[in-house]
């Protein structure tokens, strides 16, 4: 009896584990990012691809991000905000302090609201003006607005539970109800592009037309709520460099090339961030990364950031991942569980290695739905075509909707790999197809934006041996224990992790 109570909290543990910092209330859930539009147009495609860029870089410039002293004062805060201008959305969440990131109708009431802000009496601080800002205890008492309860949101992250997950009948519900969960929400996105805005502020005396922009997970559709920050800084885009006019700006020159540009630059940026940004802590420059890179943590949003510099691939791929996402509605929940099962067998870390990376499972994935008998994706070359006739070749690739089961898809997709012949085939998502091996790299797949190279180079045979056994593992879980998700996530190895790391104390919480 006991050995069976210990094992069904084991399993609410790990769940809650596993579904843990979820951003998703069902109170606010209009608040949450939904899930990919069904059958959009190629230009719809493109166009919500642009609105999520450029609409939430503006709603990015008109917030501010506050500290508050607790929960309570949130109605408080948002009168005193109030009087700057019209507030469009007010948030509240916590993340160990409680803060308020609001969002004005327009960015003169931000400045206007800056200048009135004061700072501390204390010479050692540096005087950053930030749209990070603090409350003061002070400031609440010698309020005397109106204290009706303002339309201020609490974002609440409550885990996912067995029993809701239970209660879906199908693996490929469950893959949805995953998905939904555990992507990232409004909240999440809103306090990325928030991130890159305050950093664009700080570059933006010496660069006013620079730019940060996330990619990757913040913005590909496959991203966690817990994903990191991916971001590149473009210093001054091609058209501003290139203007034709009379008089020219003085600048600095080297002769160097980009990598040296990019190590040398960061560098700098790296002592700024560090000794100026509030809020960003643990700034570690990266400089001999196949992409230089700053990484950093934002203690107030709790996310991990990391800054690259005039590294636009990254963000073409962010934009083909979104659109295949949109093409077919299965793309996305097979890709998020794909990576959530890599994640929760150990096939995938945090840290670089010799493994595969999140990106790596999402090509993987997309190189599957372009190989199967029935191509579910197009090859990658097909949405990068720029000539004439490419808009209505596009437009018949997002007018087929998508018809498969995606529970099946997944068990699809394991039976695929588990018997692939790694050792002499190469995977080209760019054209869709195979193609003999051009090195003994264990695993290769053709980086589709520069064909000479493998993306997944760093993985080495015993990864890829361990991912294999992995798949006929689950595969074999999926037939055998029943067509469900908690079988292929509650590994034996994840198992005896979990009883090392709780105390039988963890495992029976005294019910308050
Ligand atoms: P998580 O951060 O783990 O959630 O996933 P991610 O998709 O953001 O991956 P990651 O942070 O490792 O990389 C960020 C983005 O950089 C990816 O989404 C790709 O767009 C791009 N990227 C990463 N590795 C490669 C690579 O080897 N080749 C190319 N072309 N792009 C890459
Ligand atoms: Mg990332």
């Amino acid at each position: 009896m006991a050995v069976t109570m210990l094992s069904a909290w084991c399993r609410v543990i790990c769940l809650r584990k596993y579904f843990s910092s979820v951003s998703y209330n069902k109170k606010y859930a209009d608040l949450t990012i939904r899930p990919n539009p069904l059958s959009l147009s190629y230009s719809r495609a493109e166009e919500s691809f642009q609105h999520l860029c450029v609409h939430r870089k503006n709603e990015a410039k008109r917030s501010i991000l506050i500290d508050i002293n607790n929960k309570a004062d949130g109605d408080f805060v948002y009168k005193h905000c109030e009087q700057f201008g019209k507030i469009k959305t007010a948030l509240h969440f916590r993340n160990k302090k409680d803060y308020m990131l609001i969002e004005f109708e327009n960015e003169d009431c931000v400045s206007e609201l800056l200048s009135t802000a004061g700072h501390f009496q204390n010479d050692q601080k540096v005087p950053a003006e930030t749209r990070l800002l603090f409350l003061t205890r002070n400031g609440n008492i010698k309020y005397k607005g109106n204290p009706e309860a303002a339309p201020v949101f609490s974002i609440e992250h409550p885990p996912l539970f067995l029993s809701d997950f239970l209660a879906t009948d199908s693996l490929s519900s469950q893959m949805q109800l995953l998905y939904q969960h555990l992507q990232l929400t409004d909240l999440g996105q809103r306090l990325r592009f928030f991130i890159c805005s305050t950093l664009e502020d700080m570059l933006g005396g010496l660069f006013p037309h620079c730019h940060i922009y996330p990619f990757g997970s913040s913005i590909n559709g496959v991203g966690r709520n817990d994903c990191d920050l991916d971001m590149i800084l473009s210093l001054c885009p091609d058209k501003y460099q290139v203007k034709k006019s009379t008089l020219k700006f003085l600048t600095k020159r080297k002769q160097e090339d980009e990598r040296s540009f990019s190590q040398r630059n960061l560098h700098v940026f790296a002592e700024m961030i560090e000794n100026f940004i509030p809020s960003c802590v643990g700034v570690i420059p990266i400089l001999n990364a196949r992409v230089p890179i700053i990484k950093f943590q934002h203690e107030a949003c709790g996310i991990e950031c990391d800054l690259s510099l005039q590294n636009n691939s990254g963000l073409t791929m962010s934009k083909l991942i979104y659109l295949l996402g949109v093409m077919d509605p299965q793309v996305r929940p097979l890709i998020f569980t794909v990576r959530h099962w890599a994640k929760v067998n150990f096939l995938s870390h945090k840290n670089p290695g010799p493994w595969l990376s999140n990106f790596m499972y999402s090509i993987l994935v997309i190189c599957f739905l372009q190989l199967r008998s029935q191509p579910i994706l197009p090859p990658l070359k097909n949405l990068l075509l720029t000539d004439s006739r490419s808009k209505a070749q596009k437009q018949i690739l997002f007018n087929k909707v998508g018809t498969c089961n995606v529970g099946d898809l997944l068990q699809e997709f394991l039976y695929f790999y588990s018997d692939f012949d790694f050792m002499s085939t190469a995977l080209s998502p760019l054209h869709g197809n195979c193609f003999p091996k051009p090195d003994y790299s264990p695993l290769y797949i053709e980086n589709p934006l520069d064909t000479e190279l493998n993306i997944c180079k760093n993985v080495n045979e015993r990864e890829l041996v361990k991912l294999c056994e992995a798949m006929k593992v689950a595969l074999w879980q999926l037939n055998h224990s029943g067509p469900s998700l908690l079988s292929i996530f509650q590994t034996e190895d994840s198992k005896r992790i979990l009883k090392k790391r709780f105390s039988v104390k963890d495992l029976f919480p005294k019910q308050e």
